[in-house]
């Protein structure tokens, strides 16, 4: 698990810009032998142009599946998109033909995976694939799009970039095939990047300058940043918004200091919990969330998280809630982009939070069962509370 990186990155969201990406009520289903499995459940999120937003959860919260079904890359035919919209620089991307969509994949939306001998071409030259994607895109010829490939190797900072574009992949160390990963991905000047746990395949000091070579080409080329990672810790110095996910759903959104500075929902509050906080001190006990997420397949009626919630009350069981403005029944419609919002009917206090317990005097029948797993759990890792 990494610790917190600062890549020096402005915490404020531009205010006012029309977004480069809009998805609404995003529905992703999956047919599978156990069942037809709800992936994401109604999604809904903006991008502005030139901003870094993190989207954060537990495996198989659907980070992933949310990007690929935006870049319209699910596995078929078990994975489709049942519901919703995307729209991208004004283009409703789940309408736009095959080829079309191609060209805009490669063209002006990238996606860098976590590990990038999938994405790379084995047999290949470094060099051969860049000039591929130049040339696949553009009129260049042969010599011009070598020089482009020049020009990105030296932009992620490869030594020796002119004697490296004959390299093959395996020739690589791991973060260095990262940053071949990121300027292919970055060769055509996409407005949008969207790197998919970019980090998880390296080692700590490797992690921490693949971050913040995505954090400065994104201010270089005036990339948009989709950051998914399952480590909070990840994306605290390098976006200025974040999203948490939870069974297909975003449960809390805030600009980045906010949601580290009050988290609302409980499950971020257990998220933050379960990472170093340098800006807290690192003698901390870190706490991992009990429980395991719902089966996708048959989801409960109520909140996906009230199993695992120590702050669950009895409408929890019933009804799950959308994103409003914390504690307030206002939705999230119509507000501007970075108003924190959270999904939940009991959100945690400032004191709850940093305690990681609801004050017991709101605590209904429900949670007890919850609170005695988490107390459980809290004293098995010496007792904090
Ligand atoms: N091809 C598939 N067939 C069936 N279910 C799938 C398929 N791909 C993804 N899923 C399911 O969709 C859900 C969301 O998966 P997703 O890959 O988006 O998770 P994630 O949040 O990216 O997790 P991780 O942190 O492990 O990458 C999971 O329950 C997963 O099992
Ligand atoms: S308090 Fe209720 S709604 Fe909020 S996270 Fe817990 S179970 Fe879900
Ligand atoms: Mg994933």
């Amino acid at each position: 698990m990494s610790r917190i990186v600062d890549v020096g990155i402005d915490d404020t969201p531009r205010a006012g810009t029309a977004p480069l990406l809009k998805v609404r009520d995003l529905r992703v289903e999956f047919s599978s032998s156990s069942g037809r499995v709800h992936a994401v459940n109604g999604v809904s999120f903006e991008l502005e142009p030139h901003e870094l937003l993190g989207i954060v959860g537990e495996s198989g919260c659907g980070k992933s599946v949310t990007s690929l079904a935006i870049l319209r890359l699910l596995a078929k035919p078990a994975g489709r998109v049942v519901g919703g919209q995307v729209e991208f620089d004004g283009m409703d991307l789940l309408g736009l033909g095959d080829d079309e969509m191609r060209d805009l994949r490669g063209r002006q939306v990238a996606m860098i995976f976590q590990d990038p001998m999938t994405s790379l071409n084995p047999v290949t030259t470094i060099g051969e694939q860049l000039i591929e994607v130049v040339q696949a895109h553009t009129k260049l010829n042969r010599q011009e799009a070598e020089k482009r490939a020049l020009e990105t190797l030296e932009l992620v900072g490869l030594p020796n970039a002119k004697s490296r574009l004959k390299n093959f992949p395996h020739q690589f160390s791991g973060g260095m095939r990262q940053r071949v990963m990121i300027a292919m991905a970055l060769i055509m000047g996409p407005k949008l990047l969207i790197a998919d746990e970019p980090t998880t395949a390296l080692d700590v000091t490797i992690q921490a300058q693949i971050l913040d070579l995505i954090g400065r080409v994104a201010r270089e080329t005036g990339a948009a940043v989709m950051l998914i990672t399952h480590d909070l810790g990840v994306v605290a110095g390098m976006t200025q918004r974040i999203q948490v996910m939870y069974a297909g759903q975003i449960v809390e959104t805030a600009t980045t200091e906010e949601l580290f500075a009050h988290p609302r929902h409980p499950y971020t509050v257990g998220l933050l919990r379960s990472i170093p906080r340098l800006d807290i001190g690192a003698s901390r006990e870190l706490i991992p969330i009990e429980g395991l997420p719902p089966d996708l397949t048959r989801l409960p009626a109520g909140c996906p998280y009230a199993p695992r919630c120590a702050w669950a009350i009895d409408r929890c069981l019933v009804e799950n809630p959308s994103l409003t403005v914390p504690g307030t029944t206002e939705p999230a419609e119509g507000l501007p982009l970075g108003t924190h919002l959270a999904a939940c009917w009991n959100p945690a206090t400032d004191e709850e939070a940093r305690a990681g317990m609801p004050a017991s005097g709101h605590i209904s029948a429900v949670s007890l069962a919850a609170q005695e797993r988490a107390a459980a759990a809290a004293a098995a890792l010496g007792g904090q509370s």
